[in-house]
């Protein structure tokens, strides 16, 4: 190790990488097949793209050479029309990811700790572990549902705040608000993290009213399709949102972003079709997995279905998915093993992946 190495933070130094999703040329070099022939399924990506009023925005925009306004004001205006909170209350990151980031170094020192329902969503406890703290895993219950009592127990002093994905990656299930109600009462900082609350309908966005240590989470990654040019935001508390906006990086949010969310809003009645045709195919999708013997996929309130393998075989039947280029979401940790996540994708993509399992499970 270089002398250098050594003046590093010894926690940074230990980090273990996020898995995050490869790109499309590198799934294709593993199958060794063209890149066009890949199944993309691990992200849960928008299979549809932007809206074609975004791509033509983002084209004809005139203003990249300037930097983007620090105070998000068009942003924030347009958010809290959307969100039916003030502006004053919301905070636009590059994705949530960077919300998730910033509120972890807002809370979470050294030797500090947050509490997650696990399974769950990585980032939470990547982003603990940047900070010095560390996540503390309670095992949901056999259905996947939070364990209230196990997470009450497991607070200590050095607890700061507890962190939910509703509906919850990978699992799929929502969090109640008895439950949410619940954790507030504790009077941790509660973040409820609703990526993909646009393909369920379930928020707790009112309860903002009533607790001032809620902090809503959503992105614009899986319903409008802009993953790729990462935008999300969080609301909360006025005065969180204050001291969130004056630690934040000055121009955390680009202006393709920024063009990419308002025309979104703008144009949000085709990107609502395609969420209902999303729906309809996870439903679908749901229909034709639980006809093959051996899988076990768990209700989705969201765009991806976990569905349970036989036992033992998880790591081989997604090897041999990928050898066909089939990509899905496999987790190595060992309540997981023997699960798969599936993306919702195009009608011919989940006939692909439903006709490959099938082979493999009998196989
Ligand atoms: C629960 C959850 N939260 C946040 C994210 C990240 O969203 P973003 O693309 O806005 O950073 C994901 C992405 O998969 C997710 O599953």
């Amino acid at each position: 190790m270089t002398a250098t190495m050594d003046l590093m933070l010894p926690h940074i130094r230990g980090l273990k990488p996020f898995q995050g999703v490869d790109p499309m040329e590198v799934m294709a070099r593993q199958a060794g097949i063209p890149p066009e022939k890949v199944i993309r399924l691990n992200g849960n990506e928008n299979p549809y793209g932007p809206s074609p009023r975004v791509l033509e925005a983002l084209g004809s925009f005139q203003s990249y050479n300037h930097y983007p306004d620090p105070e998000q004001r068009r942003l924030r205006e347009a958010l809290a029309g959307y969100l039916e909170v003030p502006a004053g209350q919301i905070v636009a990151g590059n994705g949530s990811d960077e919300i998730i980031d910033l509120l972890l170094r807002m809370f979470v020192g050294p030797g500090e700790n947050i509490i997650i329902p696990s399974p769950t969503f990585g980032m939470y406890a990547f982003s603990a572990e940047i900070c010095g703290g560390r996540a503390i895993p309670v095992p949901r219950d056999e259905a996947f549902e939070i364990d209230l009592e196990a997470m009450r127990l497991a607070i200590t002093p050095e607890t700061k705040a507890c962190f939910l994905a509703s509906p919850n990656n990978p699992t799929g299930n929502i969090a109640t608000e008895v439950q949410i109600r619940d954790l507030l009462e504790t009077g941790l900082l509660v973040v409820v993290d609703e990526a993909y609350y646009e393909f369920c309908g379930h928020t707790v966005i009112p309860l903002l009213r009533e607790y001032p240590n809620l902090v809503v989470l959503r992105t614009f990654s899986k319903w409008a399709g802009l993953a790729g040019l990462r935008i999300g935001l969080g609301a909360m508390h006025q005065d969180l949102a204050q001291t969130m906006m004056r630690m934040k990086p000055p121009y955390n949010v680009n202006l393709a972003a920024e063009v990419a969310l308002l025309v979104s809003l703008d144009d949000s009645a085709i990107l609502l079709e395609r969420l209902r045709r999303i729906v309809a195919e996870r439903d679908r999708m749901m229909g034709l997995l639980r006809k093959i013997e051996g899988l076990r996929p768990w209700p989705s309130q969201a765009n991806f279905i976990l569905c349970q393998l036989p036992e033992g075989r998880g790591k081989e039947i997604f090897d041999g998915l990928c050898s066909r280029g089939i990509f899905l979401r496999y987790f190595s940790t060992p309540r997981l093993r023997d699960y798969i996540r599936a993306s919702v994708g195009l009608p011919h993509q989940t006939d692909a992946v439903v006709e490959a399992l099938a082979e493999l499970v009998s196989g």
